[in-house]
């Protein structure tokens, strides 16, 4: 018998695996962009100081650099790591899968990455301890390693949407699957945002200067880097959105609500304005004004916009091969990797999952909740949960139902035949639609599991008397 490679499902029950990861991660876009914006910011200033002879100026680089050390690097580091942990557990096949193809990638954002790190500490001590030219020279190269660390990130974040070159799939090699038209516009977006965020983080710092006319200079200066790089950035979207594949404006369509672009344009729109306010009474910026400023960037811009990402690259996780609950969608020869759909279809789920307790391999009437509840938990759990709370709460998207047979004509009809926008190919045996389509309704009607045994087991009763009597 041949089995798929499904690990054992991480089930978390009050937010959904998905936000767990989507939360540490949207933290972690906060502090990684930030200190990317950061560093080239620096760069700026320090040329800036030593060819005006302006130290003060490297005051404020040591004073937000600093402050970045911890805001940045530690929590930044701590939700890295946070995202490693989270993802092995909720997708480890999708960051197999990133594994497998970018490894070396990886190790040479680390080695840039310590050296941005190392960078961090050197531009920050050695202002006014070393000569000049060698404390320019740390600045920029702390801030080109900030920025390959971005760019070589960024080749792997649009791989999980979209594989560089369609040939990736047949030849496979990094490069193919690294570069695609949507890598470029996605860097430059990005390093267009960061530098916002850069800006907004910023204020926390400026806004504490003592001296009057350097903080009314340095809010200036980050007000301008606000509003051109918010300006900037929203030309880039629209780049950025015209490279992605036919299917992601699809689910875009039919998935984001109406309110989202509204959102985006008033997010932009309120960036815009908060700098123009500063730029003109800079002496509005406080450090609880920058600190709200920050986290309403974060809750407001950072969250939908990682929703979106997600949303826009279902049914898969990574590669366009590799489905949101872990199952191997296509053949990628090019990897060596083989679909897994027809061997599902061939003998079905509960015969091929390895990391399925045993009285739950066949379908009887009294247990049909419970492996219906097994289906649920591997197959859907990654993108629906199965509790009241957290994404996507499955319960809300039966309308109710406690139609055994309804939801199992939908089961069998658009999730067995991969006949849905956004939903991976669920192939099912009947046995394993009509168990699952009993845990569902159970959902909506706790006493259903209990009536559907009793009910069945009648059947097979009055069945045998039947037969019995025939003979
Ligand atoms: C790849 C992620 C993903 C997986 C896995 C997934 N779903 Fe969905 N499902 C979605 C999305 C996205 C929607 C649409 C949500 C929306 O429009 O707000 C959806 C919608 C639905 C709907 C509403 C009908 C529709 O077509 O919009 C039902 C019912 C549903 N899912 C059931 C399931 C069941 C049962 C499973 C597991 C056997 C499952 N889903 C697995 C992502 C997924």
């Amino acid at each position: 018998m041949e089995f798929i490679g499904l690990y054992p499902t991480w089930f978390e029950p009050s937010l959904g695996s998905g936000w767990v990861v989507g939360i540490i991660a949207t933290a972690h876009v906060l502090f990684s962009h930030t200190s990317v914006g950061a560093a080239i910011f620096f760069a700026f200033l320090a040329t800036l100081a030593y060819q005006r002879n302006r130290p003060e100026l490297l005051t404020f680089v040591k004073q937000y650099g600093l402050f970045l050390l911890v805001f940045a690097y530690v929590a930044g580091s701590i939700t890295g790591v946070g995202i490693w942990y989270s993802t092995t557990v909720a997708s480890p096949r999708g960051i197999s899968a990133l594994i497998h193809s970018f490894v070396w990638k990886w190790a040479t954002e680390w080695v840039f990455f310590v050296i941005e790190v190392v960078g961090v500490y050197l531009v920050v001590y050695l202002v006014g301890k070393v000569d000049p030219r060698t404390h320019l020279r740390v600045t920029w190269i702390f801030a080109l390693s900030s920025l390959a660390t971005m760019l070589i990130i960024i080749g792997i974040l649009s791989f999980m949407l979209w594989p560089g070159k369609e040939i990736w799939f047949d030849e496979g090699g990094y490069l193919n699957g690294f570069y695609g038209p949507n890598t470029f516009a996605q860097l430059a977006m990005r390093m267009a945002f960061m530098l916002t965020m850069t800006a907004v983080v910023g204020g926390v710092v400026a806004s504490r200067i003592q001296d009057l006319a350097l903080r009314r200079e340095i809010t200036r200066m980050l007000a301008w880097l606000g509003i051109v790089s918010a300006v900037v950035g929203t030309a880039l979207f629209s780049w950025y959105t015209s490279t992605l594949p036919e299917h992601a404006h699809l689910v875009m369509q039919a998935r984001l609500p109406d309110w989202f672009s509204i959102s985006l344009i008033a997010v932009l729109g309120g960036i815009i304005v908060y700098f123009i306010a500063t730029l003109l009474v800079p002496r509005m910026l406080t450090p609880a004004v920058a600190g709200v400023a920050t986290v309403a960037i974060l809750v407001f811009g950072l969250w939908p916009e990682e929703v979106a990402r997600e949303s826009i690259r279902k049914p898969f996780v990574a590669g366009e091969y590799l489905y949101s609950n872990q199952v191997i969608a296509r053949d990628v020869p090019g990897m060596g990797i083989r679909s897994e759909i027809p061997v599902i279809q061939e003998h079905g789920l509960l015969k091929t999952h390895v990391f399925l307790p045993e009285g739950l391999r066949e379908v009887a009437p009294d247990n049909a909740a419970q492996v219906g509840h097994a289906i649920a938990l591997s197959m859907c759990s990654n993108c629906h949960s199965v509790t009241d709370t957290g994404m996507r709460p499955i319960r809300n998207y039966l309308g109710g139902s406690t139609d055994v047979a309804r939801i199992k004509t939908y089961l069998l009809g658009a999730l067995a035949t991969g006949n849905t926008l956004y939903m991976p190919q669920i192939p099912m045996t009947d046995d394993e639609a009509e168990a699952l389509a009993v845990f569902l309704a159970s959902l909506n009607d706790p006493e259903l599991p209990l009536r559907y045994a009793q009910e069945r087991a009648g059947i097979a009763r009055s069945d045998d008397a039947a037969t019995t009597s025939k003979e």
